[in-house]
């Protein structure tokens, strides 16, 4: 007897293929019939005539490593369908964790919730930690190099001495054998940013013995985006193993049009053999924190160093040089435009949250650099922005891409609680409606069941995973029904913290989180271990 049957569904089983009209039955956690089953007995029917069935949504790209310790029920991904979240992207960890650096990694962290006491050291004894408490959903985790270079030698502007390359190779290791899914980078954030290529590949070789991929926020999103790529792609060949560029974008209107190059470079790679894809979220602002905004070097040695240099009058001179002319290409400012960037969250000044740094610095009557610093320096660099610096010609063209995947860049948030802070980006809620709504069914920019692939079938076979991100017997249940003529996000900049319409039902391992749109509470998910 099947434990539930869902009834006269389209099945959409995220291979790609057009929906079928189809029941599916569930044993357990699985999968165990998908056709005609009016004639099986079920413990429990779910009726679905004019619905939607497709496997869990896999977000291949996400934060919620931190936010997840606040709240477990994954309230903002698990409402979108998300069923499986790839964590620890960006270069960014909460292990490996050294004695030595553990104020540097807190320091590094931004947001540390309760929960979260730092009491274990290895990426094993994380996941442990983690993995006791329970999920609402699925968790893949990868290793941060930013987490591995702050445990192996604090925020130092340097390459490694041979000692601590070996040291971050070990903790690699150990963190692969422990369950870890491979090695990501953030090459623009301090410490990640301070490595060579040669240091990269490395350490991407130790996740290569261990038949894991190389997650990249690459070292350049703007100006230099192409060889950005090209960087990453280095590192996928050299180190051999696959790559996936995370979050394409072209940032600032200069630059506007290069995504089409940059999926060209990975077309190449990819006739040349190499496995190389990318993600992208569906939005035309990015989202950061306002550190970002700094010169390199500016963060050398932690945001208590950081913090001092915005007081040196010294230091604060060269930092505005910098920022007017930057040594190094464009800054972010030609970019972008100080109108075009909106302060997200604060943790200190709540009057800024919401607001623009050109609108800040008018109302204090102070140009816009010195409003930028002072908040900076006011909220000990926690602050996160907005930046309203991408094209949508750009983005659809990532959309359509058979070699893109959808990712949110988010973390999983509550319109309740500690997190519902601040005016985050609306990622966090609408990635997976939108795409589906807005730019499948209202834009018609891609099929729905092309749409659904790229949130299900294509992350699975990234990540390895051969029994989610698809409806077929054997697989896990993870499971989503939605309506998808009323599917769409309703998180906007202005008012983020809302829920999309149209996820009806989202099963986890078999098991109902979101019933009629409603949490159940129930926290079926799992740190999953690599086949
Ligand atoms: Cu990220
Ligand atoms: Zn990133």
């Amino acid at each position: 007897m099947l434990d539930l049957k869902i009834e006269g569904a389209t099945v959409v089983d995220g291979s790609g293929a057009p929906g079928a009209r189809a029941d599916v039955g569930v044993r357990d956690d699985t999968i165990v019939a998908v056709g005609d089953l009016s004639r099986e007995p079920a413990g429990a029917r779910l009726g679905a005539a004019g619905r939607v069935l497709a496997p869990g949504f896999i977000d291949v790209h996400s934060h919620s490593d931190w936010r997840l310790w606040a709240n477990r029920r994954a309230e903002s991904k698990i409402r979108q369908g998300v069923t499986t979240e790839v964590v620890g992207n960006c270069g960014f960890s909460p292990a490996p964790v050294s004695a030595e650096h553990l104020e540097e990694l807190r320091g590094f962290a931004l947001y540390v919730p309760a929960g979260m006491d730092f009491a274990w050291r290895s990426v094993g004894e994380y996941l442990r930690a983690f993995d006791r408490e329970g999920t609402a959903l699925n968790v893949v985790q990868l290793v941060g190099h930013g987490t591995l270079r702050v445990a192996a030698m604090g925020f130092a502007h340097r390459a490694p001495e041979t000692q601590e390359l070996l040291r971050m190779q070990r903790l690699l290791d150990e963190a692969m054998e422990a369950g870890a899914w491979g090695l990501s980078t953030g090459l623009i954030y301090a410490p990640g940013s301070y490595a060579t290529t040669e240091e990269i590949v490395a350490l991407a070789r130790v996740a290569a013995r261990r038949r894991g991929f190389y997650a990249s926020h690459i070292r350049g999103e703007g100006a230099t985006l192409l060889a950005a790529v090209g960087e990453a792609i280095r590192v996928g060949r050299e180190a051999g193993l696959p790559v996936q560029v995370s979050h394409i974008k072209a940032a600032g209107r200069p630059n506007w049009g290069k995504v089409a190059d940059a999926l060209a470079l990975v077309d190449a790679a990819r006739a040349e053999g190499l496995d190389v894809t990318a993600d992208v979220y569906p939005y035309t602002a990015s989202s950061t924190t306002l550190r970002t905004l700094l010169p390199d070097w500016a963060l050398e040695g932690g945001v208590e160093a950081m913090r001092a240099r915005l007081t040196d009058p010294a230091a604060r001179a060269r930092i505005r040089r910098e920022l007017e002319a930057p040594p190094a290409g464009q800054s972010l400012l030609d970019r972008v435009g100080w109108e075009n960037i909106m302060v997200s969250y604060c943790a200190v000044r709540k009057d800024a949250e919401g607001r623009r740094l050109s609108e800040l610095a008018a109302a204090r009557g102070q140009d816009p650099i010195d409003a930028a610093l002072e908040l900076l320096e006011a909220e000990g660099g926690r602050a996160y922005m907005i930046l309203f610096q991408l094209d949508e010609a750009d983005l659809r063209r990532a959309l359509v891409h058979p070699a893109v995947m959808i990712g949110s860049d988010g973390s999983a948030l509550a319109p309740y609680g500690e997190l519902a802070q601040g005016k985050p980006h609306p990622r966090s809620y609408g990635t997976f409606p939108r795409v589906l709504g807005e730019y499948a069914r209202e834009q018609r920019v891609l099929p729905l069941a092309r749409a659904i692939h790229k949130m299900t079938g294509l992350p699975a076979r990234r990540l390895g995973l051969r029994d989610r991100g698809v409806i077929a017997p054997g697989a896990r249940a993870d499971l989503v029904v939605l309506d998808p003529r009323r599917v769409a996000d309703r998180a906007t900049y202005e008012d983020p913290h809302r829920y999309p319409d149209g996820i009806e039902h989202v099963l986890v391992n078999g098991r109902f989180v979101v019933k009629d749109g409603e949490h159940t509470g129930s926290l079926p998910g799992r740190v999953l271990t690599p086949p």
